[in-house]
């Protein structure tokens, strides 16, 4: 196990809460948010123990030296504000549906793209998008197994070797399929690597 991280997650339903199980399984200490405020998350945090607590969004992000984000995409205009993720390592872990499950059309541009303008001072990485939350929470295995591959994308190296790093430390294969424009493209809804629980041989086939 590595360094102990510090990581705020804005958003803990099915992604959030099942990835703040996993990362306080691998040693980080996790601060968990939502819109209805801590004392909704009190069960969450006593089943992840002495490593986890709850708090409003603006406390979990201060806290985190990385910041998963899981809200749903139309409610992202809800995070807050802007100057909070400055220097943090963000998880964009949010998929452009709509209120009715369409995906949105966002024409040339991709959606990790319009949250890096929203917040243009965080170090963003788009993670944690391609996989359902039930994969997520039962298909961890140990090194040297065929891993399932979680996919990740960014434009800044060192931000994704964080997020590699803790991709691989909760037990999954870590994937980079490039930058923030064409690795998070090749990461969206539809794409041939999304919602198909994939090894990363299986992975780094499809994206050769
Ligand atoms: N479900 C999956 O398998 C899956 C897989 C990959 C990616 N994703 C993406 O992950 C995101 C979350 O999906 P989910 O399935 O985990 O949704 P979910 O179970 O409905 O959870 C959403 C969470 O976001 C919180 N939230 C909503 N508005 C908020 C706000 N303004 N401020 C703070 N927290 C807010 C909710 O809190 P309250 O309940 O208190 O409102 C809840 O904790 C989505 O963007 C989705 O596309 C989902």
């Amino acid at each position: 196990m590595g360094d102990a991280l510090r990581i705020g997650i804005v958003g803990a339903g099915h992604i959030g809460g099942t990835a703040a199980k996993l990362f306080v399984g691998a040693g980080h200490q996790v601060t968990v948010s939502n819109s209805r405020g801590p004392e909704s998350l009190a069960s969450l945090v006593a089943s992840l123990g002495p490593k986890a607590r709850a708090a409003i969004p603006p406390e979990a992000i201060r806290f985190g030296d990385v910041v998963l984000l899981a809200v749903p995409w139309r409610r992202k205009e809800e995070l807050p504000a802007a100057d909070l993720f400055t220097g943090k390592i963000a998880i964009d872990a949010m998929n452009a549906y709509s209120a009715v499950g369409r995906v949105e059309d966002l024409g040339e541009g991709t959606s990790s793209e319009e949250v890096a303008k929203r917040m243009p001072k965080a170090r963003l990485v788009k993670a944690f998008n391609t996989m359902g939350w039930k994969t997520l929470e039962t298909g961890s295995r140990p090194k040297g197994e065929d891993r399932l591959a979680i996919f990740l994308a960014g434009d800044d190296r060192e931000a994704k070797s964080v997020v590699a790093k803790l991709i691989e430390e909760i037990g999954f294969a870590a994937i980079d399929t490039g930058s923030l424009r064409e690795g998070g493209r090749r990461q969206q809804p539809g794409s041939p690597i999304y919602g198909r629980p994939l090894t990363a041989p299986q992975a780094r086939d499809i994206l050769r």
